[in-house]
């Protein structure tokens, strides 16, 4: 595509990163041993092998703390420099109130607003989009977006359709003026209610209220129709993706990194193909973490920069999609 009509970056970008992850952990080989599975079954049809689980006493906002701690170091910057907290998770520590304030405390980032958003494992990357939003709006100019899960508290450790795939973890981003050449090109956010029924945690809310009959049946676990949630994350990340790229005057043949959500190996492999990005373009940690679902892309960027693959200077899109149907990318000079 003809480099003139490549739409230059807008200055505001990914100023630090940072991760923080359970020290417990769950093989395929614990898992074969709790319910009716096999490290070959999970490996084939998810490429997860490993994912880390929480203990009894630890809760989302723990894991996102230790993240903003990270993002914030690498970013060079204190807590009192931060104008907004956006918590991206479908695992809150309670309903209210929200986990961004109980990481704004632990913070001590007294200059702060803070709030969860809910969208699922596309979480991180409205954070994002909200972010620029906020920094163009000339109101705020650095904002702490964190994705920070602990699915392993809602999953059914009996149902090994479901519990074979998800992870706990927390990755957070330090979003902010990079200076020019730099930051986000173009990005897109989606949303698809008709299909709502495809992941969800039926009971808790107020349809469904936390009593003893409902918490019986189980309809406060993760109940996922995986199939249809394959196909559709596949068509709508590949849609999504391509979308983005042509904003920005792109094709998959200039990306040099692709990051997309980590649930499921096929889903990210099929993605890169349709998106025209070979394999070596392609980041992937979903081996070792499993579906950490808000929390993947941040956690994967901290691995993938710590590793040197992440330079600055290079065009990476993020990719993600997850439960509302939820879908979003971002393109950016790194
Ligand atoms: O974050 C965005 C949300 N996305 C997701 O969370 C995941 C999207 N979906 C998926 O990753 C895949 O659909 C799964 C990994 C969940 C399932 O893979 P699949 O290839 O779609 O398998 P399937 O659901 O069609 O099941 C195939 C077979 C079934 O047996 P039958 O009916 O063919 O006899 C399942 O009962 O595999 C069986 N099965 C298992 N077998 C061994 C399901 N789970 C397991 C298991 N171990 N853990």
């Amino acid at each position: 595509m003809s480099e003139q009509r490549r739409k230059a970056p807008s200055g505001i970008g990914i100023l630090g990163i940072g991760s923080c992850v359970p020290e417990g952990e769950l093989t395929n080989y614990d898992l074969e041993k709790m319910v009716d599975t096999t490290d070959q079954w999970i490996r084939e049809r998810t490429g997860i092998f490993k994912r880390h689980k929480t203990d009894d006493q630890t809760a989302t906002s723990d894991l996102a703390i230790g993240a903003a701690r990270e993002a914030l170091s690498d970013a060079g910057l204190g807590p009192e420099d931060i104008d907004v907290i956006v918590v991206a998770t479908a695992t809150p520590d309670m309903f209210f109130p929200s986990t961004a304030c109980l990481v704004q405390n632990a913070l001590g980032a007294s200059q702060a607003v803070a709030f969860d958003i809910g969208a699922a494992c596309t979480g991180f990357l409205y954070g994002l989009s909200m972010a620029e939003i906020c920094i163009e709006s000339g109101r705020y100019e650095r904002i702490l977006v964190i994705g920070a899960e602990t699915l392993t508290k809602i999953v059914d450790w009996t149902d090994r359709a479901t519990c074979v795939l998800f992870g706990d973890g927390a990755g957070a981003a330090v979003v902010g003026r990079v200076g020019e050449g730099r930051g986000f090109i173009a990005w897109r956010i989606g949303s698809d209610g008709t299909m709502s029924d495809l992941i969800k945690q039926p009971a808790g809310g107020s349809r469904m209220r936390p009593t003893e009959e409902n918490l019986r049946s189980g309809d406060h676990f993760i109940r996922l129709q995986g199939n249809r949630v394959f196909k559709a994350a596949v068509k709508a990340m590949a849609s999504v993706a391509v979308d983005t790229l042509e904003d920005g005057g792109y094709t998959g043949d200039d990306l040099e990194l692709l990051v997309t959500h980590q649930a499921n190996g096929r889903i990210i492999d099929a993605t890169a193909r349709r998106i025209n990005v070979p394999p070596e373009k392609v980041f992937s940690n979903v081996e070792d973490y499993g579906n950490t679902s808000a929390a993947s892309i941040p956690i994967a960027l901290t691995e993938a920069k710590e590793k040197g693959i992440l330079k600055e200077g290079m065009l990476v899109e993020l990719v993600a999609f997850g439960s509302g149907l939820t879908w979003g990318s971002n393109l950016m000079i790194w």
